[in-house]
């Protein structure tokens, strides 16, 4: 049998004590799939005493994960700590120098220096994984790299992060506003330490931007995607999307358009109907286009200690058997500039307008959507509070340069009292 494949853990939360677990539970079976013994030689983590759930008297300690990094008795490395710098990338770059293939969960870290790092990586023969980054326990980048490898993608969307998805299903299901279910999520431990990297939808955008880099051969573009958050979503919103047929979803889009490839993170409506819109707490989606194999949905759990931790096995897995894919799935030389780009292509939209409840305000509120080609479909005003006046419109569709300049225009008026909230109805 081949020599074991000895493995160097640094982060031991949530993640790095669920794959500890994993390769103590498995340890024959990991075996028998692999053909080598996987084993665990030195972990690393900021407080030695804590309790972690697991065993860990069998491995050596380092309070560097840098240290860790370059043992001697270690194959690959395995980043588990989280961050887009600091000791994550300072041990990651260390790992590649001292010829050790990394598997990581660290989505930030990859999103802002996934170049950089992946041309170390092939300078010393060697990879980085990344499954556990982008959906979890989801396998999408084992689909994107290996099995949809023969495509030209045409498309990848989804829901990405399982926080903004239980938040909005939660608000939905229970009627409950923002802020009162953001504070329930937190109490659960769903939120990241920075919440913004969540309901922000910063978390998600950095997984987006990996799987365009995949998808379209590109290097990771995260400074160049359009992204907006959950933050300003009410209970009125999720209420009015449901009574048309909608719910609300942070989705992600990335396809390639004539003039570059277009990435956006946004909440959106979708067809309550639809599979996206039937997604609930937080499992994640992932949709995949491509020319010969048309269309795939990819569904599962987003996050947490076993799904994720499965992720990262199967790249150990993958290592183990040999198995050295370049990190964006072709030399990191051949990866393009990603050119932004926004699609013209038209879509309706759901506009929440606060107005000033006086004559007059909504022929200018007309008229100025009338001014910027946009045509109202449908149109609601709900239940006054004093001299506030709520009104939902849904137009017909529009290029989202048309409704930028609407809403611009829009907020420039005395008669829109807040800022306009403006959401996209995405097509499936
Ligand atoms: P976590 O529970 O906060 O654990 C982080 C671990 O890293 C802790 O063990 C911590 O040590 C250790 N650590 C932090 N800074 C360190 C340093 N300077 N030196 C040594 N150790 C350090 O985080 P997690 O949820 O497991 O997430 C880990 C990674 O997986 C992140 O990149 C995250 O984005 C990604 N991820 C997480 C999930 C999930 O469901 N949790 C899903 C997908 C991806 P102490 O324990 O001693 O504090
Ligand atoms: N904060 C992330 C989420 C964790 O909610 O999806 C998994 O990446």
């Amino acid at each position: 049998m081949a020599d074991p494949l000895r493995l160097g853990i640094a982060g031991l939360g949530t993640v790095g004590a669920g794959v500890v677990g994993i390769v103590q539970r498995h340890t024959e079976l990991l075996t028998a799939r692999t053909g080598r013994t996987v084993t665990i030689t030195a972990v690393s983590a900021r407080s030695r005493g804590k309790d972690r759930g697991v065993d860990l008297s069998a491995y050596a300690w380092e309070d560097d994960p840098v240290a860790l990094a370059m043992r001697d008795d270690v194959d690959v490395f395995v980043e588990l700590m989280g961050g887009d710098s600091g000791p994550a990338l300072d041990a990651t770059k260390a790992a590649l120098a001292a010829g050790k293939d990394v598997v990581t969960a660290n989505k930030a870290m990859l999103a802002h220096h996934g170049q950089d790092l992946a041309e170390m990586a092939e300078a010393a023969g060697r990879t980085i994984r990344f499954e556990a980054a982008v959906a979890g326990g989801i396998p999408v980048i084992k689909a994107l790299t290996e099995s949809l490898a023969a495509n030209e993608i045409t498309r990848v969307m989804g829901v990405m992060n399982g926080t903004c998805n239980y938040i909005l299903t939660r608000m939905e299901n229970a009627g409950l506003p923002y802020d009162e279910v953001f504070a329930e999520a937190d109490a659960l431990g769903y939120l990241e330490a920075d919440p913004t990297l969540d309901v922000g939808g910063i978390d998600a955008g950095h997984k987006l931007a990996l799987l365009a880099a995949i998808a379209f051969g590109t290097k990771p573009d995260f400074d160049g995607m359009r992204i907006e958050g959950i933050e300003r979503i009410s209970i009125d919103d999720i209420r009015r999307a449901a009574d048309m047929g909608y719910r609300i979803k942070l989705l992600g889009v990335a396809q390639r358009t004539k003039d570059g490839i277009e990435q956006r993170m946004q909440p959106c409506l979708v067809p309550a109907i639809s599979p996206l819109g039937q997604l609930e707490g937080g499992t994640n989606m992932v949709v995949i286009e491509g020319d010969a194999v048309e269309q795939i949905v990819l569904r599962g759990p987003g996050a947490g200690m076993g799904p994720t931790a499965s992720a990262v096995m199967g790249d150990v897995c993958d290592l183990a058997r040999g198995i050295r894919i370049p990190t964006f799935g072709q030399p990191a030389a051949l990866l393009e500039d990603a050119t932004p780009s926004r699609s013209a292509q038209p879509a309706s939209y759901y506009l929440r307008l606060m107005l000033d409840d006086r004559p007059g305000t909504l022929a200018q509120v007309a008229t100025i959507l009338g001014q910027n080609g946009l045509s109202i479909h449908r149109m609601r005003q709900y239940d006054h509070k004093e001299q506030v006046a709520p009104v939902l419109i849904v137009t017909h569709a529009a290029t989202p340069d048309a409704l930028d300049a609407a809403m611009r225009a829009l907020e420039t008026t005395d008669v829109v009292l807040v800022p306009p909230v403006a959401l996209r109805i995405e097509a499936e």
